[in-house]
């Protein structure tokens, strides 16, 4: 059978170890790969693909990015976009899809499956927002390098006698702001889950400046999180997804901090940083299982079923129960980072 491997939806470390994988299982298998180019538009017209080979996937395990290109092209926002798909994928042989990506590119796939195509999903996101699975590949990776970045706003932080507000990614769920803030040792952690009560977080920093005999403090917020219950949009501009483009909290919160408590706060942005770059080991090796695990969903027609991390296993999860609802920060997780507030 020939199969098709796509990415789509924002890029995050350890994508090519998933491609790598899933193409030599797939050999094991007997299955021919094509890898289709930018997500979903490469589905479109005109199809955009090249045939992969383990010759074609060598010496990518550790590399950022992914070797096929993505996109966030929805086929269901253009007329006739999913009949397209499913023509292209019949001219051209394809017996069953590989989509490897977050809530919009396997909403697609859920979609595409309910329209009768042979779909396998992947879980991919920095957000780790994805439903059942306990992690997406590329969280660790992005959590290592906002904790790296923390440690070094710290001892900056230190030196001047400041108040510095770390902006990370996050957009409907806190996870990065989370697990980086209580690796970091944040002061105050902001997330999209819980409207931010700026009084309360000046409080925390005033109240640790008193009484612990420090002159500084470190502030993380997710780049979705909403300060009373108003906006954190810096753009009207939206992807085909409706997604706004983000960014901008950081700032927001810095100058209220300052104005409301006198310390001299600075806010700096990590942006792409945390998905650009070589993924940690953690995310390779998980990256590989769901590949791997993929390529064997397909040789045994688990179709609309996602690669998923339950516990220490690897396990074929419904796209529909991966789709139907983000999953975010619970109570009792972020009750430990708030024991350290302040
Ligand atoms: O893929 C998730 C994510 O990293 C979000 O945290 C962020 O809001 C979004 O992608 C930004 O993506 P882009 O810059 O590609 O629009």
């Amino acid at each position: 059978m020939k199969i098709a491997v796509l990415t789509g939806g924002g890029d995050c470390p350890g994508l090519n170890a998933v491609i790598r994988a899933v193409v030599r299982r797939g050999e094991q298998h007997g299955l021919e790969v094509m890898g289709v180019r930018e997500g979903w538009r490469g589905l479109m017209d005109p199809p955009l693909h090249f045939r992969l080979t383990r010759e074609a996937t060598s010496g990518i395990l550790h590399l950022g990015g992914t070797i096929l290109g993505t996109s966030r092209t929805n086929p269901f926002k253009k007329p006739g976009g999913a009949e397209m798909v499913v023509r292209n994928l019949s001219a051209l042989n394809v017996g069953a899809v590989v989509a490897i990506g977050g809530e919009d590119t396997l909403g697609v796939a859920t979609k595409l499956h309910q329209m009768g195509v042979n779909v396998v999903g992947v879980p991919k996101t920095i957000d780790n927002d994805l439903s059942g699975t306990d992690l997406t590949f590329g969280f660790e990776t992005a959590v290592q390098i906002a904790t790296d970045a923390i440690d070094r706003l710290h001892s900056t932080a230190e030196s001047h006698n400041r108040v510095i507000v770390c902006e990370v990614m996050g957009r409907h769920a806190g996870w990065i702001a989370t697990h980086s803030g209580i690796a970091g040792g944040a002061d105050v952690i902001l997330i999209p889950e819980k409207p931010i009560d700026i009084d309360r977080v000046c409080e925390h920093i005033m109240r640790r400046h008193r009484t612990r005999g420090v002159n500084f403090s470190i502030v993380v917020v997710a780049e979705g999180a909403k300060l009373g219950g108003g906006e954190s949009k810096a753009s009207e501009r939206l992807d085909e997804f409706g997604h706004i483009r983000l960014g901008g909290i950081g700032q927001q919160i810095a100058e209220l901090i300052e104005k409301r408590t006198g310390y001299e706060t600075r806010s700096t942005v990590l942006g792409h940083i945390q998905r650009g770059g070589t993924p940690t080991a953690f995310d390779r090796v998980l990256g590989t299982r769901f590949g791997v695990h993929a390529a064997d969903m397909v040789a045994k027609q688990e179709w609309g079923k996602m690669a998923a991390l339950r516990g220490t296993l690897i396990a074929s999860v419904p796209l529909a129960e991966a789709t139907a609802k983000l999953k975010t920060v619970d109570d009792a997780f972020f009750a430990v980072a708030e024991v350290f507030f302040g």
